[in-house]
């Protein structure tokens, strides 16, 4: 058995990280930490976890954690990370890191997409950007991941094809749509019911800081610089992501080929979908088929009428786009089967 530790256990990403890890048969969960929550049981926090386990939540710092377990979860906020990690790292534990912290390889982008200077930037190039579709062969020789955004992998999980084919000429305008769990467990007054019921409120119109990851990601894949445009909306969901990506191309797009792109790159892969069906009411990529479960859905439409493909991306954010991404990631590093503690299809009706 891993023995595995999560920093920051009571919030959203913590409470799914929990009800995985509850379930992998490889892993036994031995630290959980909260600062407000010391000493009370887990399922008082995450009550679907009642009669689940009899954790308590602890004051442990992430030393004393990393000293107990093999692996640990870091699911705290952005910033908060960065500070703690570095001396994690001389530890030799083995990191899953939840933040933005370690994203991004280069440290001048954390001065453009998050306005600070990176306070670790030579633990930027030791990270593995935690999509198991894009960076599997690394995950297998790493000890540090960096888990990607959640609006982030809606959108790669959906391009990359594409761009690594050079179907795309870019810009990329992503439009993308969140429910309300992308915001954490910690309420304010754009998450109160009052106000965020029944919203579908544009809140980052421009500039949105997972931008640089999917520029970063996208060049990764196809060797070519590409320009993305990204505009995030919170929709009237609790959970799940659509990202819309529109992009130009520079001759007409077709269909056929598309589609063998995203054949090549994800035939195999245990956790992407196509969707894309003639008739019924799930035609195209739908957070509403992810929720619960670890699947990115992905689809297309070809639009010749202005030359642009328009492609989709439909996760559960709190999953893909978070804890299952995670445990997939663990699961790479650690050489066991990668749909381990995974395999559950998504919630129906939900
Ligand atoms: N929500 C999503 O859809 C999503 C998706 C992908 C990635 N993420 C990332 O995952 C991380 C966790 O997100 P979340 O949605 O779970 O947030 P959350 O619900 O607000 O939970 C944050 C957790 O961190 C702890 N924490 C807060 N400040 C801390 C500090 N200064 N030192 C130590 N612990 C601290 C909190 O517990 P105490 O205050 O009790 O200590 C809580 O357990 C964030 O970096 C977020 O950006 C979130």
């Amino acid at each position: 058995m891993v023995k595995v530790g999560i920093v920051g256990a009571s919030g959203y990403v913590g409470g799914e990280l929990l009800r995985i890890l509850l379930g992998h048969p490889e892993a036994e969960i031995v630290s959980v930490t909260s600062r407000q929550h010391v000493g009370e049981y887990v399922f008082k926090v995450h009550p679907n976890l009642k009669g689940m386990t009899s954790l308590q939540f602890t004051a442990e710092d992430p030393l004393t954690v990393a000293s107990k377990v093999d692996v640990i979860f870091l699911a705290v906020p952005h910033g908060v990370s960065c500070k703690i990690t570095p001396k994690l790292a001389e530890t030799g534990v083995k990191i899953v890191d939840m933040s933005a912290d370690f994203r991004l390889k280069d440290a001048a982008e954390y001065q453009k997409w998050y306005g600070w200077s990176h306070p670790a930037p030579d633990l930027l190039e030791k990270f593995v950007y935690g999509l198991p579709e894009l960076h599997r062969e690394e995950l297998k020789n790493t000890s540090l991941v960096a888990v990607p955004g959640c609006m982030a992998t809606a959108a790669i999980v959906s391009l990359a094809p594409l761009a690594k084919a050079g179907l795309l000429d870019g810009p990329i305008f992503v439009d993308a749509k969140i429910g309300s769990s992308g915001a954490g467990g910690k309420p304010s007054l754009s998450t109160h019911f009052s106000e965020r019921f029944g919203v579908v409120r544009v809140y980052k119109p421009v500039g949105h800081r997972h931008t640089g990851e999917i520029e970063q990601e996208l060049k990764y894949v196809s060797g070519k610089k590409f320009k993305v445009g990204m505009t995030a909306h919170a929709v009237n969901m609790v959970r799940g992501i659509l990202t819309t990506s529109h992009a130009i191309v520079s001759s007409k797009p077709e269909a056929s080929k598309i589609w063998k792109a995203y054949r090549s790159m994800y035939t195999s892969e245990p956790f992407v979908r196509f969707i894309m069906d003639k008739k019924g009411l799930y035609k195209y990529p739908d957070p509403k088929i992810t929720i619960g479960s670890n699947f990115a859905d992905v689809g297309f439409e070809v639009d010749p009428y202005v030359e642009r493909v328009v492609v989709f991306g439909a996760i559960d954010n709190l999953i893909k786009g978070a804890a299952g991404n995670a445990v997939q990631s663990m699961n790479i590093m650690l050489k066991f089967d990668e749909r381990e503690g995974l395999n559950f299809p998504a919630l129906h009706p939900v």
